[in-house]
């Protein structure tokens, strides 16, 4: 209990809060649009602090842990759907008003992109949460699934779109170029989904077959056949982590080159948010 205290506190101020924070700055900085809603920011803070602290026992359903605080686990992941959701809203009507700029401008691509994941990754948090469920998805594939549409999609999403916003910024030049960061939206959309959907069926056919009985009553399958079973859907992991590791290679190279000021060869990339009045701000 006392583990998993700062175990769930890890996930939900590490790998959530200081993300939000990134998302209530660098989000309508780079849409040039106000924050939707101020108060609900707010809001959206201290529901986090207060119900957050609470949701660490549902990663110990069925353990040794008194049974009212799994339910109380339980009860408070699911409280947790409207702060998360009342967030993710707020973060995508930031942008209305500027929808326009996502057809042209991948670093709000990334950040929306991002804010998207944290609401699925905040939908599929409380449903895991849920003991029946998680009766099914505890050891499996199906939690690293969840742990990476929230690793990948929100956090590495946010840190890419926030790291090329402020980058030029900070070294007061302009991005090396705009058209490897949409190669590298799309090389990382592309590892991401694969490596989430491998997950997602690789851990639901675990959680089945871990649980198949025949008609004697032994268990189906042995512990080596349900591994060996997933071999395609870690070669397919592979192949994700692979477009991610790419893309991640093109967003180091872009940002490096930002910083040495070496002129882009496909001309200087437009700087949809480097005028006067942000450098001022910078
Ligand atoms: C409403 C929000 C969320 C809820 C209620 C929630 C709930 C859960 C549940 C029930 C599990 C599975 C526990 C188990 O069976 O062992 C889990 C695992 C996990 N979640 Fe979430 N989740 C939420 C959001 C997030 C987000 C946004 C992230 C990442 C940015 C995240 C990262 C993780 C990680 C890393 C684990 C695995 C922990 C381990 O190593 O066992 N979660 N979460
Ligand atoms: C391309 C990038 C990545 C790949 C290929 C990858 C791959 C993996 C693999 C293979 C595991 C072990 C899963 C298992 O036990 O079966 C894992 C676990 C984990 N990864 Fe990643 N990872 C990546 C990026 C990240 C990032 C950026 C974060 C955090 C922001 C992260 C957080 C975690 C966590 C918390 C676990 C432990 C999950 C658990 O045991 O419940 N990963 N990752």
């Amino acid at each position: 209990m006392i583990q998993w205290w700062y175990g769930h506190n890890i996930v939900g101020f590490l790998l959530t809060a200081g993300f939000i924070g990134m998302m209530y700055y660098f989000l309508p900085k780079q849409a040039e649009r106000p924050v939707w809603s101020y108060r609900m920011s707010v809001l959206h803070f201290w529901a986090l602090i207060f119900i957050y602290i609470w949701a660490g026992p549902h990663h110990l359903h069925y353990t040794a842990l008194p049974e009212w605080t799994q339910t109380l686990g339980m009860v408070f992941s699911i409280m947790l759907w409207m702060p998360s959701w009342g967030g993710m809203i707020n973060g995508i009507m930031t942008v209305s008003g500027a929808w326009h700029k996502l057809r042209t401008d991948p670093i709000l691509r990334f950040l929306l992109v991002a804010v998207a994941f944290y609401g699925m990754s905040t939908f599929e948090g409380p449903l895991l949460a849920l003991k029946p469920v998680n009766a099914l998805s505890h050891f499996t594939d199906w939690t690293i699934g969840h742990v990476h549409s929230g690793a990948l999609g929100w956090v590495g999403f946010m840190a890419f779109g926030s790291l090329y916003h402020m980058v030029p910024r900070l070294v007061g030049k302009p991005l090396y170029s705009l058209k490897l960061v949409e190669w590298h939206f799309w090389l990382a959309s592309i590892g991401l989904i694969l490596y989430i959907t491998a997950m997602w069926v690789s851990g639901v056919s675990q959680g089945l077959m871990w649980k198949a009985y025949d008609e004697f009553g032994f268990l189906k399958y042995t512990f080596g056949e349900s591994v060996a079973a997933m071999h395609p859907y870690y070669v397919v992991r592979l192949a994700g982590g692979l477009f991610y590791l790419a893309g991640g290679v093109l967003f180091a190279w872009n940002l490096a080159m930002t910083a040495w000021g070496r002129p882009s060869k496909s001309g200087a990339a437009p700087q949809p948010s480097l005028n006067a009045n942000q450098e001022g701000q910078a």
